[in-house]
């Protein structure tokens, strides 16, 4: 039997990082060589974990900061924390291809809900009329979602129309309004994460639904990243990078 491949965690007391934890202490491909809370120095202890990849999950925004450390210390990071931008993700690419090294930016690790948004854009080009209802538990920080945020991106794109618009409806009960599409949250005590992208055009009407219950939903995709992660070069973007490889 192969080794199994070490890996380390950063933000280790937090929901996300506690559950990546526990499913790498099951593993029997991958190793949990070290798990840091935010009192920890994990920048020096990193060198001497022996981690060979680096799983981040801490707070919205410090993401592209510590993968740039994990790369510097010639490890490769598998960015969880939500709030990389597509300018941060091309530096941390550029850095790991100079240091032939690899890693992946992920803003979203459940399959169900990258296969609802590749739907989502290809039927976007045969309806012109798209809104998107997306609803999580009252603790969620942003609204809308990132995921929401995405999927409109990308219908957007998928139009050929300019994906980076974003602006209050008109009226306020109307949501906000994203490369096109009206995006409304709702934020709900019995709520994990879900999103419906409404589809429209003169005479029917298509629903796409994606329920999220609870994290065992990240498991299949967080262990597609980490061997992606393992074997590849430069830092892409998406779980979609890791399911083609
Ligand atoms: N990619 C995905 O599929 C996915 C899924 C769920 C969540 N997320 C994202 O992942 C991130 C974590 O989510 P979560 O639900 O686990 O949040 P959480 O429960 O609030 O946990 C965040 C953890 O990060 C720690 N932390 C904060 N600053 C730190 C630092 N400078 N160095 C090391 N650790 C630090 C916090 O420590 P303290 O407790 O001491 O503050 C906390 O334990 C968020 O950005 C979230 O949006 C992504």
């Amino acid at each position: 039997m192969s080794a199994r491949l070490p890996v380390a965690v950063i933000g280790a007391n937090g929901r996300l990082g506690r559950f990546a934890c526990e499913l790498l202490r099951v593993s029997d491909e991958f190793t949990l060589v070290a798990a840091f809370g935010r009192a920890d120095d994990w920048r020096a202890a990193l060198p001497k974990s022996g981690a060979s990849v680096v799983f981040e999950a801490t707070r919205a925004g410090l993401g592209a900061r510590h993968a740039t450390i994990v790369l510097e210390l010639g490890l490769r990071p598998l960015v969880a924390t939500s709030g990389v931008t597509a300018e941060e993700n091309a530096a941390l690419d550029r850095l790991a291809k100079e240091r032939s090294l690899g890693g992946l930016v992920v803003p979203n690790f459940s399959l169900g809900s990258v296969l609802l948004q590749r739907f989502a854009a290809d039927a976007a080009k045969h309806f012109p009329v798209a809104e998107i209802l997306e609803t999580h538990h009252p603790r969620k920080a942003d609204a809308p979602s990132g995921t929401a945020l995405e999927t409109a991106r990308r219908i957007a794109l998928a139009r050929g129309v300019d994906a980076s618009s974003r602006a209050a409806a008109a009226v306020p009960a109307r949501g906000e309004v994203v490369g096109g599409t009206t995006i409304h949250s709702l934020r709900l005590p019995s709520a994990y994460a879900h999103q419906e992208v409404v589809l429209s055009s003169g005479g029917e009407t298509l629903t796409l639904r994606h329920d999220m219950q609870g994290p065992d939903a990240f498991a299949p995709g967080i262990l597609a990243a980490l061997r992606h992660v393992a074997r590849c070069t430069g830092v892409g973007r998406g779980l979609e990078c890791a399911l083609t490889t």
